[in-house]
């Protein structure tokens, strides 16, 4: 039995003490939302882990009571990188990697290790030498043997090997890849599996969210791996998203890796935005969060998602891509943004809170695209009604990249620029209390097909 186990069938009383705390706390942190459990119960309750990135210093006040209280998992943003734990050759820094670790203990909370072979932040030392394949090769087996050994028992998940790939699905050249060759994959794999066996152990990598020629590489990667006996148990998809762009075809790519007999977990979401924020693109974001979390929750072997950093006063995004900001479920004030309730509803909250779907009493609507093809997709919107009722129905959203509608079916849509708005017909106007309509239809698309907000009047 693996650690992920053991630990989930301790949160029924960590529970018990996390609702008690949030209780108490309600005066001093913002309570999440009045109706709903935090994330993690809900996350445990479909079987799934909601996790963070998080900096060190920052667990303690209100960072750390809405850690403690909203998440499963934690991943230590930059802590466990080598350049964070080995800046001098052999002289080690693993203070602020232990202080995530002890507090994840002491929250019941799994940890995702993170990274250990990597082109970026790697010590001055180690890119700046100059070594013979063999150095390199054993470096690298210590460095792993090192962290991995010092962490072993208490790691649910390491990304061994982060983003490998170009975007057309050639290997990247880095030190390891030029150095090695492709095996250092297999080899740190190895390696990996040797100083904790009950690790699971990952691939991870950016832009390879939806079935495109980056995915595809890593699925050929991880299937030879597979038939070569390496011990290879899950991919993790980054999913640092841009507003609007979750990739339609999101749920079919996490599908086929589970396919393949490995784990998928989705390691890094963020949806950014160009500054500033305004309540039509929090609404988008909020459809955004939710259509990566329900991704994961339909599908059996998605382990989880993990937000990279909760609030936006500790994100990555600013720093990074001027312009942009505001990708994390929570404010700079440590409140949650309508994002949160797109991640607590695709868990099956109530979500409510934070506007978003415009719900019309308690009606909202489900967007997802079910198949999708080189130049059209089928679409399907299911309204859905708890505690309120309808007797007619109008549902509306913006195809922002270049949609066009061509067909529907059990309700009248027009299209008029990217506007679509989509009418009940005479015999499904009524959606009852507990229950839901659902209409479809044919679209064409070019470039992208992100997933719309949809508001319900
Ligand atoms: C980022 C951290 O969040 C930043 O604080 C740091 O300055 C750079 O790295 N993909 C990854 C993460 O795998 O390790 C990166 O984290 C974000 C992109």
């Amino acid at each position: 039995m693996r650690t992920s186990h053991l630990l989930s069938a301790r949160r029924s009383l960590a529970g018990l003490a996390t609702a008690a705390a949030a209780l108490l706390a309600l005066g001093a942190a913002p309570s999440a939302h009045a109706a709903d459990p935090p994330l993690r119960d809900l996350a445990a309750a479909q079987g799934k882990v909601i996790g963070t990135a998080v900096t060190g210093s920052e667990l303690t006040g209100t960072y750390g009571d809405i850690t403690g209280r909203e998440f499963g998992s934690l991943t230590p943003g930059n802590a466990m990188k080598w350049g964070s734990v080995e800046p001098t050759r052999g002289s080690f820094d693993w203070a602020e990697a232990d202080q995530i670790v002890a507090f994840a203990q002491a929250h019941h909370q799994q940890v995702r290790g993170h990274t250990l072979v990597w082109h970026s932040q790697n010590p001055s030392w180690l890119t700046g030498g100059s070594w013979t394949p063999a150095q390199l090769s054993s470096l690298l087996q210590n460095h792993i043997s090192t962290e991995v050994g010092r962490y072993q028992g208490k790691i649910t998940g390491w990304d061994v090997v982060n983003e490998p790939f170009n975007e057309d699905g050639t290997y990247r050249s880095t030190l390891w890849y030029d150095g090695l060759g492709a095996d250092y994959i297999a080899s740190a794999l190895t390696w990996a599996h040797a100083a904790d066996p009950a690790a699971k152990l990952y691939i991870n990598d950016y832009n390879v969210e939806g079935v495109n020629a980056k995915s595809t590489a890593l699925y050929n990667l991880v299937k030879s791996l597979k038939a070569r006996g390496v011990p290879i148990d899950g991919v993790g998809l980054q999913a640092h998203l841009v507003l609007g762009q979750v990739p339609a075809t999101l749920q079919q790519n996490i599908q086929r890796f589970a396919d393949l007999g490995v784990d998928v977990a989705i390691t890094e979401l963020d949806v950014r935005m160009q500054l500033p924020a305004d309540s039509g693109k929090l609404a988008q974001q909020k459809a955004d969060f939710k259509a990566v979390v329900g991704a994961c929750a339909a599908v059996t072997r998605c382990a989880g998602v993990t937000v990279w950093g909760f609030t936006d006063s500790d994100s990555w995004v600013p720093s990074t891509f001027p312009g942009y900001g505001a990708a994390t479920p929570y404010d700079e004030s440590y409140q949650p943004k309508p994002a949160y309730y797109g991640i607590a509803e695709a868990l099956g909250g109530s979500g409510g809170g934070g506007g978003g779907t415009a719900p019309a009493g308690g009606c909202s609507a489900a967007y997802t695209v079910t198949s999708q093809w080189n130049s059209g997709f089928t679409g399907q919107v299911r309204i859905s009604c708890t505690g309120a009722s309808l007797s007619s129905w109008k549902a509306s959203w913006s195809f922002g990249a270049g949609q066009q509608l061509t067909q529907a079916w059990n309700a009248g849509c027009t299209q008029s620029g990217a506007a679509v708005t989509c009418s009940n017909i005479s015999y499904n106007g009524t959606v009852p209390d507990g229950g839901s309509v659902t209409f479809g239809f044919n679209a064409n698309w070019s470039g992208s097909n992100p997933v719309p907000a949809v508001s319900v009047g």
